[in-house]
């Protein structure tokens, strides 16, 4: 008989909002811009009738993590947040102290929903600031100015109890001098959570051709490793060390919603383009919902759901996604609940190796973590111990 999951496991639910008001040169994620508007409520039955949908798939869950993710969420009017939020638990029950996030690009319009976020259940806030220096902002494409940023820090602080915000950066040009400055500043306007990206060249990207002509003079190797290291002391150093490859926070402050993902439990997709695990019947199934914001509107009023990848994952691929996101935490991963969950152990010689190398190392607890200079090749870490 299997556990009961709503007591056993965290579950989250993720609902991706696709449209921004401009597309950046750098970004890939699913992100779409209508000139013309959208028809909000009409979206939002959608949102209704897939949470209805994918609750019946796994019914009876506690959510204790949702995440509003984009796109650009902070263009959602407070009451759409508000029913989607109601919808939720109306399906499910969420707990009392669940983590309600959601993703706001840092413009003083946006700033002005705010205060209605937090009315409609959003208890914490990820804000978009990128960087700290206006000629970078207009290099990103970004359409907020580095005050403007500060100002929706400054009200994100006076509203919610926890907020973050993300810097991109090893942007074109930077110096590790320019890097430690903006970053002391960053800092000082942080409260408990820092996301901080290094710039990666995405296909398909206007930056990634900019790139590619040469146009684009983005740190090497060397210089990038130097940005990281001096990321990874200043950080620790004000209190907030990584507990991820590119996420820092006090004890106890890491976004439980991220932490669902990386530590392998279930999470349900909801919206264009949007990801989900979700246990059924004591099998893992990856779903996919179609990435095209009509697209997938028109197919979840046609057949209740969006989806276009319902896949059932094999005890293999279960155990080397556990590997590939819990490598990615300070915590590493326990390789006990690997083998479990693939049916065979990690290969020792290949630990062996890489703990030779510095790469990796196993903690009092016995579980296995990526070392501060493993994580700069964190990749080649994961492809050498999966299957
Ligand atoms: C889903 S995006 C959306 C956030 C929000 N729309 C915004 O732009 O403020 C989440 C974060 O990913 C990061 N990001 C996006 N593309 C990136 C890239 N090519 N390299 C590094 N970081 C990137 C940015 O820091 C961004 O805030
Ligand atoms: S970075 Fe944010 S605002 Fe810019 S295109 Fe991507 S999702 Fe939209």
């Amino acid at each position: 008989m299997m556990p009961n999951m709503s007591l056993t496991t965290p579950f989250a639910v993720y609902v991706h909002w696709p449209f921004c008001l401009s597309k950046c040169p750098y970004c890939d994620f699913n992100s779409h811009v209508r000139h013309g508007g959208i028809d909000e409520a009409r979206f939002l039955r959608g949102y209704e009738t897939e949470i209805a949908t994918t609750a019946a798939l796994v019914p009876g869950r506690t959510v204790s993590s949702i995440f509003f993710g984009g796109g650009t969420p902070s263009l959602m009017q407070p009451a759409t947040v508000q029913t989607i939020l109601d919808c939720i638990a109306k399906h499910w029950t969420i707990a009392p102290d669940a983590e309600v996030t959601l993703e706001a690009n840092p413009t003083s319009v946006e700033a002005t929903r705010f205060r209605g976020y937090r009315s409609a259940g959003v208890n914490r806030v990820s804000l978009g600031v990128q960087s700290l220096d206006d000629a970078a902002l207009k290099e990103l494409g970004r359409l907020h100015s580095a005050q403007e940023a500060l100002d929706a820090v400054a009200v994100a602080r006076s509203i919610f109890d926890r907020y973050s915000f993300d810097l991109i950066y090893a942007r074109p040009q930077q110096t590790t001098d320019a890097w430690e400055r903006e970053l002391t500043r960053a800092i000082a306007e942080a409260a408990e959570h820092l996301s901080l990206y290094q710039l990666t060249i995405e296909p398909n990207t206007p930056f990634f051709g900019l790139h590619k002509a040469g146009k684009l003079n983005i740190p090497g190797e060397d210089l990038a490793r130097d940005l990281y290291d001096l990321t990874q002391t200043v950080c620790a150093k004000a209190g907030l060390p990584a507990y991820e490859i590119s996420n820092h926070a006090r004890q106890g402050a890491e976004c439980r919603h991220n932490l669902i993902y990386w530590r392998g439990h279930d999470y349900a997709g909801i919206g264009p383009g949007a990801h989900g695990r979700l246990t059924i019947e004591g099998r893992r199934v990856a779903t996919e919902t179609d990435k095209r914001p009509e697209a997938w509107l028109l197919r979840v009023e046609e057949s209740g759901a969006g989806l276009t990848v319902s896949e059932k994952l094999t005890p293999g691929e279960t155990a080397d996604e556990y590997l590939l996101m819990g490598l990615r935490l300070a915590e590493g991963i326990d390789p006990e609940r690997y083998s479990a969950l693939s049916g065979r152990a990690l290969d020792p010689a290949r630990i062996s190796i890489l703990r030779s190398e510095g790469a990796v190392e196993t903690t009092a607890d016995g579980r296995l973590r990526v070392t501060q200079s493993g994580f700069p090749v964190l990749d080649a870490v994961v492809a050498d111990l999966a299957a």
